[in-house]
């Protein structure tokens, strides 16, 4: 095919023509893309290239003298490529990628990745590869044949990959993993996110964050195999998935870390309060280190402050899940000139607030919700909470959250002071609740509400695009072998896209 020539399926209609930053593709309709998904490949994009800046920096320092590792050339798999669209941007738009290769399962897929390749001109850089993705993964597991980069972006769970991913990225690489399957993640089948990912998810408020550590959690375990272990650089929750960025490194010394990164949850049934449980903790001397296994559990058998019992869930990746120093060379470098550069910078700028030591969080709407009160401003919340001497942010992950290294006690104190000057209806006080329960406890003191300076964030003062404006047409995770383009297609999950939201509106929550 010529490479201005445009293409017809077999039954001669046209194909979609796609363009999404600089790149142009062909695809027949069998093959997936998705829309929503600019954003994922935007922000791999900057991610990449401020990854791509430093390696090549340390390759130079660690292997000085070496011969080609002057101007090192970076290899990514994308290893799972559909229409070859976003191997083709990152030939295109990341200056110092040599090689990328688009692999894909499906032939329609490959021939699709072929034409496009040559529409674009990067025959130079990116080659088509029609293997199953784990299959060509452990083909290059060995030291010399490891790529740089590896992204994953799988229909929904991508645990099926982890093996082999792990083994076919070179030390200190990059792994770019997405996963889609939300409701399990988020606590609808712990039996079958158990079985997928090796940790029972719970049904908690901040069960987004929870999904990216069981993720993080899954990685860690997988390359732990393999005497390595990975390093969080930026961890996502966005629009109906997470994405996480982590670099792997070996050695088997450092492996013995790994269980003190993680953690058992109790989660409070009536109140949604959590206690983290470290797996094993670790006293340090110099470069001595005693492992042990902690003594618990960490809670009673009724939560101390609504009196309900608890769910045990995990393990989770307890350690941070973003390197904020990674964050800010991102954020000083995203090109202006991506579609999504103002998500982008709106998430980071949010990211670099959030308490990168206090992992899940509470959320204003569930503090209240429980105990049945008008819910306080968001800024007053945030006040009492530092006028009390702790901390609190934001998570990109959820527009109510309240993310503090303030005790339960002390969270569900100032909840109380909230509850003396904004009165229950008796009738909503029914014995035995947690409303019931934890009203009926005296707050240690008198917490203060008058709004600290500190509790408007920087990202909020300026105005950033900090939280996901309401779903846009094709949101979703599609299917396999789906365009999301087709209007038609779309109509009923567009009608029905925030419906819930809409009901249980939110209104006033950033105030
Ligand atoms: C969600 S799509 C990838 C989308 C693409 N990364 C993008 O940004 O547009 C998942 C792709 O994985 C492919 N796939 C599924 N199982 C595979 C396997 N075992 N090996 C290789 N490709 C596979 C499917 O054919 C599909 O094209
Ligand atoms: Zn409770």
């Amino acid at each position: 095919m010529e490479k201005d020539e445009k293409p017809t399926n077999s039954n001669g209609a046209d194909v979609k023509e796609i363009s999404e930053g600089l790149a142009t593709i062909w695809t027949k309709g069998a093959v997936f893309y998705n829309p929503v998904q600019e954003f994922n490949r935007d922000l791999s994009i900057a991610v990449i290239s401020s990854f791509i800046h430093d390696y090549k920096q340390e390759i130079k320092i660690t292997k000085k003298g070496e011969a080609g590792t002057e101007d090192y050339k970076v290899t990514i798999l994308e290893a799972l490529s559909a229409t070859g669209l976003r191997s083709i941007r990152y030939a295109k738009e990341i200056p110092g990628v040599a090689k990328v290769i688009a692999n894909d399962i499906s032939l329609t897929a490959v021939e699709d990745i072929k034409q496009n390749v040559i529409k674009n001109n990067v025959e130079q850089i990116v080659s088509a590869r029609h293997c199953d993705a784990s299959m060509l993964m452990y083909q290059h597991r060995h030291k010399n044949e490891q790529f740089d980069i590896i992204d994953l972006d799988p229909y929904g769970c991508p645990s099926q990959f982890l093996d082999s991913t792990v083994q076919a990225v070179k030390e200190g690489g990059l792994l770019l993993i997405t996963a889609t399957d939300m409701a399990i993640l988020c606590g609808n089948s712990p039996e079958t996110c158990y079985s997928k990912y090796g940790a029972i998810p719970i049904k908690i408020k901040s069960c987004h964050e929870m999904a990216v550590r069981i993720l993080l959690q899954c990685i860690e375990l997988h390359a732990n195999r393999y005497s390595r272990y990975i390093v969080p650089l930026l961890s996502l929750s966005a629009d109906f998935y997470i994405r996480v960025f982590v670099r792997v490194f070996s050695g088997a010394q450092k492996c013995k870390f790994s269980a003190t990164k993680l953690s058992h949850i109790y989660h409070c049934t009536g109140c949604d309060s959590f206690t983290l449980q470290l797996l094993v903790t670790v006293k340090s001397d110099k470069s001595n280190h005693k492992f042990s296994i902690p003594t618990g559990p960490l809670v009673s058998k009724h939560c101390e402050q609504c009196k309900h019992p608890h769910h045990i869930g995990g393990p989770i990746w307890s350690a941070p899940i973003h390197s904020p120093e990674f964050v800010k060379k991102v954020l000083d470098n995203v090109p202006s000139s991506l579609k999504t550069y103002k998500r982008i910078e709106g998430i980071l700028n949010v990211v670099l607030e959030e308490l990168v030591d206090v992992p899940l969080y509470y959320t204003l709407d569930k503090l209240s919700g429980t105990l049945h009160v008008e819910m306080p401003s968001m800024m007053a919340l945030r006040s009492a909470l530092l006028n009390a001497g702790y901390h609190v942010s934001f998570t990109h992950m959820n527009k109510t959250s309240i993310k503090t290294d303030a005790p339960k006690k002390v969270v569900w104190d100032i909840m109380r002071c909230w509850a003396r000057t904004h009165p229950v209806a008796q009738k909503r006080l029914i014995q035995g609740t947690p409303a019931f329960n934890i009203l009926s406890i005296e707050p240690e003191k008198d917490y203060s509400f008058k709004i600290h300076p500190h509790a408007n964030p920087e990202s909020r003062k300026k105005g950033f695009l900090r939280f996901q404006e309401n779903p846009t047409p094709h949101w979703g995770p599609g299917c396999r072998a789906t365009i999301m383009v087709g209007e038609q297609k779309i109509q009923k999950s567009v009608r029905n896209q925030g419906k819930r939201k809409r009901e249980t509106s939110e209104e006033g929550v950033d105030k």
